[in-house]
């Protein structure tokens, strides 16, 4: 009799495992992740309960255990995606404008229809089949300013059993009436969706004032209350993007030496605080987002599709701010992780910067779960981590498969080719607490 294991196994995934240990950046390639070649990942109770070459862990499965043999491809943790909007599933390619007229011709038009709970309901499961197709099991969401936007949203990840991170937007000027709260309302809502979600089961709530030109001081202010009450919770707006932006900015806070400053007044900056796009930041910025610990996230698919600029991530790096990857949809044009690291690596590339694959998947995964504070539990194939795993295949497309002819064996290069030119045809299979997810294609 072989020894067995101290838990009931519910699955085993058998493949190329590849989990990172540490940034790449800090530490070079070779020591950056761990890697199976024939691997074996234990799923119990939505838990991974052991890694491993398979070899050593097969001789001690009990023989009923279902073994989802995925050999030859690549077995990873699921990607997060650091900033996104599900309102705006319907407003990706949307034409010729940028952020300031994209807002108020498209997204402010389609995000009034999530007014209606049953419409919310159904982008949210259109959301969440996109996402899980894409091998994303996690995000940062803004919802819409009604409520039941956020109710529809989480209500949705809970059946799902993903774990997500999401908050009301709140927005008390410069957008129209029927997408308006009030300082008071917005804060009111907030906080009951608050403590209603965060923390229940693997829901997350993030505090959302969407940015400083559609919030009052009062709503931020408001908004920095919160923070104060629930310093667990997250922040997230929008800092830095566009120029008229930021132009807007100084006009409706004369007083504030910078766009940061607005919100650094308000108590809004901190290690839980994510800030969606920051390309224009002067010097003084970038030290406050590193000093307190603040979170910048990459929307590159975005910010050349608006045609707002080049994230400058060396920069950022240089001076200490964490930095996340996101699709940005709907202003980013694809929900696919692989293919916003792809028009990274392009955006940077603009610059002369380079970001090898490593550093990519690493982002993707474990680097994303870490700015989240989130680097107990996901971002790993490793035990005692929630298995919220994906299998990608690098020969997924004739093209695909006709440029791994001459990839052999070299893993940084099989991963920045599925960063090329892979999508939703690599993800072979997204497991969400263990459990395969992946929507079939329509
Ligand atoms: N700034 C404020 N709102 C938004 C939004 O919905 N998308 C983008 N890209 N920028 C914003
Ligand atoms: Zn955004």
């Amino acid at each position: 009799m072989t020894d067995t294991f101290p838990f009931a196994v519910e699955r085993a995934l058998r493949g190329r495992v590849l989990s990172f240990q540490a940034d790449p950046r800090l530490v070079g390639g070779a020591a950056s992740h761990r890697y199976w070649e024939d691997g074996l990942v234990l799923v119990a109770g939505g838990r991974i309960v052991a890694v491993s070459e398979a070899a050593a862990l097969l001789r001690r499965l009990p023989p009923d255990v279902a073994i989802d043999d995925h050999r030859g491809r690549l077995i990873l943790p699921g990607f997060i995606d650091t900033h996104i909007h599900y309102p705006q599933t319907r407003v990706i390619a949307s034409y010729g404008a940028q952020l300031l007229e994209w807002l108020q011709k498209y997204t402010f038009v389609e995000e009034q229809k999530l007014r209606q709970q049953g419409h919310a309901e159904y982008v949210a499961r259109f959301f969440f089949d996109e996402l899980l197709r894409q091998g994303t099991t996690t995000a940062v969401v803004y919802c819409s300013v009604h409520p039941q936007s956020v109710e529809a949203f989480f209500a949705e990840s809970e059946r799902r059993g993903t774990r997500m991170i999401a908050g009301k937007v709140m927005m008390d000027r410069n957008a129209p009436e029927a997408l308006t709260d009030t300082a008071a309302s917005g804060y009111e809502e907030s906080r009951g969706l608050l403590q209603k979600w965060h923390g229940r089961g693997r829901q997350l709530y993030a505090i959302t004032p969407r940015f400083a030109i559609t919030s009052t001081p009062e709503q931020l202010e408001a908004s920095g209350a919160l923070v104060h009450e629930f310093p667990d919770a997250y922040v997230q707006t929008h800092l830095g993007e566009n120029l008229a932006e930021i132009a807007l900015v100084k006009e409706l806070f004369p007083a504030a030496k910078t766009y940061t400053g607005v919100y650094e007044r308000y108590g809004l900056l901190g290690p839980r605080s994510i800030f969606g796009h920051c390309i224009y930041l002067e010097d003084s910025e970038v030290a406050a987002l590193a000093d307190s610990g603040s979170i910048a996230a990459f929307c590159p698919t975005s910010n050349l599709f608006l045609g707002s600029g080049l994230f400058d991530m060396r920069r950022l790096h240089q001076h200490g701010v964490r930095v996340g990857v996101a699709t940005d949809v709907g202003g980013g044009t694809s929900y696919s992780m692989l293919q916003t690291a792809n028009e990274a690596y392009k955006v940077l590339q603009m610059q002369g910067q380079s970001w090898p694959a490593l550093q990519a998947f690493y982002m993707m995964t474990r680097g994303n779960a870490a700015v989240l504070g989130l680097d107990d539990r996901i971002g790993r194939l490793e035990e005692g981590f929630e298995a919220d795993i994906i299998v990608l295949d690098a020969r997924a497309t004739p093209a695909m498969a006709h440029r791994m002819e001459c990839i052999d064996g070299d893993l940084a290069e099989e991963l920045f080719l599925l960063m090329t030119l892979g999508d939703d045809r690599c993800v072979a299979e997204t497991y969400v607490a263990g459990r395969p997810v992946k929507p079939k294609a329509v």
